[in-house]
């Protein structure tokens, strides 16, 4: 017993899946501009909000996850390679999201973004921006990989069973959903091409950036409003220097090693990821407030550190932009340090 509707009947898709018998119920990919419509809603339906899934971070539309679960209550779901803080579930492949009687399961489907994820759900799939109906999603900016997202689409999705319904994220053209097997049977960007075909059909599209990206892309990836702290320009963020987790490893073992400046929240400076020795935490919406605490280390390196790579990003060019000399990022964060076995603390 399922309730299922597409909520806002444009380009954007926000879809809510309950569970009859429990009243819960999830929202998938909601907007921030319609959290009014999806309260009423969820309360007219007599509906719990329990999961509140971004299929991954956008940069088209401001999120209205953080919103929701503020007004609401409900559980944040993304992908564990999602850069805001306050996630509260982080998914990867094969885990199973339960709703009331209902699963979610999840697949990995990076190349979009690193963090994409589709939900499968009985005889349906959310595709996010991964497999669209007749096209793919993107996969030029925001850490995008084409290759990444052939593989996705071919391996994952197209394993599912033919008759499967795709409901994507968005779609331009109005339709209203596909099946597995149409898609491998005629979307134009798939059909009789290798991997490689792909990848320079998706690298050669020219498309414009889409409208007002930093503005959307930055408030999503640090749960923050730009009320609360002012974002650098695009330019500002291409001009940071990047450092793998291995090297920065490599200088803080060397005579003169860097100042590390953590800019989660606290809760993730103590969380499964741990945090560095030696590591200082100023939370990024503090940063420009606090970097006067830092003022005796503006001639020294710095690196900024988050949980993927993208707040700490951000808090880089922010300290660049007020003096700071030789500052650089830590690529993919935490979570890379974290995977390449380099060692971590737990405790404040
Ligand atoms: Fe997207």
């Amino acid at each position: 017993m399922m309730l299922f509707k597409e909520l806002n009947r444009g380009k954007c898709k926000t879809y809510l899946i309950s569970c009859e018998i429990s009243k819960t119920a999830a929202l998938i990919d909601p907007l921030k501009e319609h959290t009014d419509r999806y309260t009423a809603i969820l309360a007219y339906f007599g509906l719990k909000l329990d999961l509140i899934i971004d299929t991954h971070t956008h940069a088209d539309h401001r999120s209205g996850t953080f919103e929701l679960k503020e007004l609401l209550g409900g559980r944040v779901v993304m992908h564990r390679r999602a850069p805001a803080p306050r996630v509260d579930v982080h998914v990867d492949q094969g885990d199973c999201l339960d709703l009331g009687d209902l699963k979610l399961q999840v697949l990995y489907t990076p190349g979009h973004t690193p963090d994409s994820i589709s939900l499968s759900a009985g005889d349906r799939v959310f595709t996010g921006d991964t497999l669209m109906i007749g096209g793919t999603g993107r996969a030029d900016f925001a850490g995008g990989d084409a290759g990444a997202e052939y593989d996705s689409i071919v391996k994952k999705l197209f394993a599912l069973p033919d008759k499967t319904i795709v409901f994507p994220a968005h779609d331009y053209r109005g339709h209203i959903c596909s099946t597995i097997g149409a898609e491998k049977s005629s979307n134009p960007r798939l059909v009789g091409r290798s991997r490689a075909d792909y990848i320079h059909i998706m690298n050669n599209l020219g498309l414009p950036l889409p409208d007002k990206i930093q503005e959307v892309l930055e408030p999503n990836q640090s749960a923050l409003d730009d009320d609360a702290i002012k974002f650098p320009a695009l330019s500002q963020l291409n001009q940071v220097q990047q450092l793998e987790p291995s090297e920065v490893a490599r200088r803080l073992n060397s005579p003169l090693p860097p100042i590390l400046v953590d800019v989660r929240e606290g809760d993730e400076f103590i969380g499964e990821l741990g945090h560095i020795a030696g590591s200082r935490l100023i939370p990024l919406r503090e940063l420009s407030q606090r970097a006067s605490d830092l003022d005796q280390f503006k001639s020294t390196e710095v690196v900024t550190i988050c949980r993927a790579g993208v707040r700490s990003t951000t808090a880089a060019a922010i300290l660049t932009a007020l003096g700071f000399e030789h500052v650089f990022n830590m690529k993919g964060g935490m979570l890379d340090w974290n995977d390449a076995g380099l060692p971590v603390e737990k405790m404040n």
